[in-house]
């Protein structure tokens, strides 16, 4: 078995993390004396395609080890991470008796982490997470940064908390299983990472890099540094939102039939751009993001849209003020635009129509 071992530790306490990265180490010793020291009980919080596929095996393996464990499934899905899932999990947390002292292991992608952190984080006013992650969203972004929640009719994650987990043990063994629209919402998020934070990350994905778990190294490695600069989203954590401003929009304008990482993947080129109108990022940079993203199997195209839901959408993103958009830029590959400490900045209404313009005449579909 080979291995990485992380430590995400923050200043102010917020968190303590231990990342375990390696194949089988969802069955190895580290990992079962890891949950022995945090509790005896468990909830294993899957949906149900993956309680089928791992679920039952894993909840199988830790009661072998003499752990208790209770396997708690939900429908899968983002249409299922709502408050109504979490009070159901919660009810059948609370008829097997789980108590303050017992764990919560999330084994699943971001809709069972955010959905199974978020219960975590309220049940008896709170007990032990440890992530499983089973897709790469999951490895490389969902399960690291203890932010959690549901979507409600009015948007996305809307209402959660921040509740950091214990450990999270990646086993990028589970991906041998996961479809290749899956894995590309994962790659974005890993694009996106070395574009942020890394020219040498964005340099092996130029190259070809094949190796997934290095690849999930190095993205942890950056997501580590992000989250121990500002694990609250008060400023810096904001990076992480390149690409996501136009992403998200794209996304709700095409009632999600453009997948989340095509949406980013878009949303990135196009922030880009306006990197590039504002003067901060040279045009070469695109050419060099598009050869990556096409190299990592991105369409780079989306169905017909209309402008004004994109814009709407857009006036509904968390940086938003005064229904002006603001967003993450680029300065070089590998580094943000600092914006006077914001880590992102007001587009100004012509600016966005030019970029909406370009947006349409390179990826639209017409
Ligand atoms: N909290 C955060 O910081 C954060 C960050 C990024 C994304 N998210 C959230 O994550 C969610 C998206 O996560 P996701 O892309 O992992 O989606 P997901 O959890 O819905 O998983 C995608 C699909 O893959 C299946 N699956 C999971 N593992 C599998 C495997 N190994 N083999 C085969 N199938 C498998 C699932 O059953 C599901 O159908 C969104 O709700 C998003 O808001 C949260």
């Amino acid at each position: 078995m080979s291995g990485h071992l992380l430590h995400v530790k923050t200043i102010g306490n917020e968190t303590d993390t231990e990342i375990s990265i390696g194949n089988e180490i969802t069955r190895s010793l580290p990992f079962y004396n890891f949950l022995n020291k945090t509790a005896s009980r468990f909830a294993l919080i899957a949906d149900q395609n993956v309680a089928e596929k791992y679920g039952l095996q894993l909840a199988a393996e830790l009661t072998a080890e003499g752990f208790e464990v209770h396997l708690l499934t939900f429908p899968e899905g983002e249409g299922h991470k709502i408050r109504s899932t979490k009070q159901d999990l919660e009810d059948q947390m609370l008829a097997k008796e789980l108590g303050r002292g017992d764990g919560v292991i999330a084994l699943g992608g971001g809709v069972t982490s955010d959905l199974a952190g978020f219960v975590a984080s309220t049940y008896c006013r709170g007990v032990s997470l440890i992530c499983i992650p089973t897709t790469l969203m999951g490895m490389v972004d969902a399960s690291l940064g203890g932010k959690n929640g549901v979507n409600t009719n009015e948007g996305k994650n809307l209402i959660g908390s921040f509740h950091f987990p214990k450990a999270v043990f990646i086993n990028p063994d589970f991906l041998k299983t996961l479809p290749k629209h899956e894995m590309r919402n994962g790659m974005a998020e890993i694009i996106k990472y070395g574009l942020i934070a890394s020219k040498e990350l964005f340099e092996m994905l130029e190259q070809g890099q094949k190796n997934i778990e290095e690849l999930i190294l190095r993205s942890c490695e950056i997501k580590k540094m992000v989250i121990e600069s500002d694990p609250k989203e008060q400023g810096f954590r904001r990076i992480l939102n390149f690409g996501h401003t136009i992403g998200h929009a794209l996304e709700f304008a095409s009632s999600f039939e453009l997948s989340h990482g095509e949406a980013i993947a878009i949303g990135m080129m196009t922030e880009a751009y306006l990197s590039f109108k504002l003067g901060h990022l040279t045009f070469g940079v695109l050419e060099q993001m598009s050869i990556v993203f096409k190299q990592a199997g991105f369409r780079l195209k989306f169905p017909q849209l209309d402008r004004q839901q994109i814009r709407t959408a857009m006036s509904f993103d968390k940086k938003t003020i005064r229904s002006t958009p603001r967003m993450v830029l680029l300065k070089a590959v590998g580094q943000v635009e600092r914006c006077n400490g914001n880590y992102c900045s007001s587009i100004e209404p012509a600016l966005l129509e030019d970029g909406l313009n370009w947006m349409f005449k390179e990826f639209g579909s017409q």
